[in-house]
């Protein structure tokens, strides 16, 4: 897609659709009034009539008779200026740009309103322009989008930046909506190779016997359910280390230099195993490596905008399946830093492959670490599909993600881990079980279990993201099914760690 920016008036753009905005209750004012007028006041007349009312998400779509440059005029509606808040920016294009989809427009316009950001339309609109229907054979909608076009202040870093981040997003969409047979670990594992490969990132590919033989029993023991090959896959993206001495910079002993990990859920399938799901919606759980591809998708940034800060990203990649040598209910396996765990519960696989994960990141030498999974449904019924969960340690890590979150226009919310939640790791014959005694508090003890594998002095932060990462609905700025969630928060908390050291 090609995007420009332009500093031409509203009314000369040439484009098959100009988006701009305006608030509910208000008349257009400024260049958004100049370009009213240039067709006839429509805009006007149709506010007057009621017929257009500035509803957050609403569109009204006006024909300019060749009396402006572009062939259409779509107005996107605000809301309320008093409910508005920045994490609409995105959502606003976004909605334009579904919409202008639906009539076949190939290039777009957006006229910035005020307190948008270009960074903020391209991601929107790109987000937006997903197209999930990949296996379809007829009536395939061509991703038809080609052209984006900036009218306001912006600069071509901000749009190159702005455009990788958002070409991540919608390959790391496309490899979550794969199905599980064609995305299945092995193909994942290509998939890492080609992004290794392309950036110039370090890949270490760990098979299943490395792995044992490694110590990782908890994700061992998850993937001996499946017939399919599983891998533990990581990422290394240490620039520090080379760069510092060649440019002659003071070298700082490399446990100074921060390295953020980056660990990533990947369950290509979740059945439950042995504690099998019921069917309904089982199709969905293709969806379960979505913290691991939307690692992937990090990487593949991280090796475009090649950050002055090292990363790692660990993703632990399997089905979980109730084969013959599947985990029962009750078996005991040993983690890698050494902890038992009871999996009393074969479906709260996650947090049992995530163990090693964790600890495999600590191991290699992160100075934070990050965790995106498809955990629990329990986030689901908290949070629904508005927010991630967030939990974590020391409260200024957690903060400093949370920053991160907002900075992207991803919503995280913080739940707690009380002394007394330590009661929900109990086993009576090993150090801890996969799932509580007692109900309640799903998302919690799934996060206690977790920082068991990470140790005491390293700064965490889980994100839960069962709700956030796949829509069962469509927006009116976004299509159902994959989103993509938490890679914007990765690039900002990326930028933040940048700054701060
Ligand atoms: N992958 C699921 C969580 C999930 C649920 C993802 C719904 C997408 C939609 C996870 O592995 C799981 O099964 N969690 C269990 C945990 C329980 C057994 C403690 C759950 O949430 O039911
Ligand atoms: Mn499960
Ligand atoms: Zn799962």
């Amino acid at each position: 897609m090609k995007i420009t920016l332009t500093d031409a008036k509203p009314d000369k753009i040439k484009a098959d659709a100009l988006v701009v905005f305006l608030f509910e209750g208000e008349k257009p004012k400024g260049e958004i009034e100049r370009l009213d007028k240039a067709i006839s006041s429509s805009m006007t007349e149709a506010i007057s009539l009621g017929d257009f009312k500035g509803k957050l998400y609403e569109v009204g779509s006006f024909y300019t008779h060749g009396k402006a440059g572009a062939k259409r005029i779509l107005v996107v509606g605000l809301g309320k200026r008093k409910t508005f808040g920045e994490e609409y920016y995105r959502n606003v294009a976004g909605a334009g740009c579904k919409y202008a989809l639906k009539l076949g427009v190939k290039s777009m316009a957006f006229v910035l309103t005020e307190g948008q950001s270009a960074e903020d339309v391209i991601e929107g609109a790109g987000l937006a322009a997903f197209n999930p229907e990949i296996y379809k054979t007829k009536n395939k909608k061509k991703d038809s989008l080609e052209e984006i076009i900036i009218a306001g202040k912006s600069d071509l870093q901000t749009i190159k930046h702005s455009q990788v981040v958002v070409e991540a997003i919608n390959w790391v969409r496309k490899i979550i909506n794969e199905p599980a047979n064609l995305m299945a670990p092995k193909e994942m594992v290509e998939e890492a190779k080609k992004i290794a490969r392309e950036h110039k990132l370090d890949l270490e590919i760990l098979s299943e016997v490395e792995a044992a033989k490694k110590g990782m029993g908890a994700f061992v023991g998850i993937a001996k359910g499946s017939e399919e090959p599983s891998y533990m896959v990581t990422f290394k993206y240490k620039p520090l280390r080379v760069l510092r001495p060649l440019r002659g910079l003071k070298v700082s002993p490399l446990n100074e230099v921060p390295t953020l990990a980056v660990v990533g859920k990947g369950i290509t399938f979740d059945s439950g195993g042995i504690s099998i799901k019921p069917s309904e919606k089982m199709h969905e759980m293709k969806m379960d490596m979505s913290g691991a591809a939307a690692v992937f998708g990090f990487m593949k940034i991280v090796g475009q905008l090649k950050p002055k800060v090292n990363v790692i990203g660990v993703t632990p990649l399997t089905e979980n399946l109730p084969g013959g040598r599947a985990l029962k209910p009750g078996d005991v396996v040993t983690a890698y830093n050494g902890k038992t765990i009871e999996v009393i519960n074969t479906d709260a696989e996650g947090r049992v492959v995530l163990a090693d994960a964790l600890s495999y990141a600590a191991k290699l030498g992160a100075t934070h670490i990050v965790d995106l999974a498809t955990l629990t449904g329990a986030v689901l019924v908290a949070l629904g599909s508005e927010a991630a969960g967030i939990l974590g340690r020391p409260e200024n890590w957690v903060e400093e993600v949370k920053k991160a979150a907002k900075e992207a226009g991803e919503r995280v919310w913080e739940l707690p881990i009380y002394p007394e939640h330590k009661e929900l790791l109990k086993s009576d014959i090993a150090d801890l079980a996969n799932i509580p005694p007692v109900r309640g508090a799903g998302v919690i003890a799934g996060a206690v279990f977790l920082r068991e594998f990470v140790p005491e002095k390293l700064p965490w932060a889980h994100l839960d993201i069962t709700g956030t990462a796949w829509l069962s609905g469509e927006k009116p700025f976004l299509p159902k099914g994959p989103t993509g969630f938490g890679v914007r928060t990765l690039v900002k908390l990326l930028g933040l760690l940048e700054k701060a050291k």
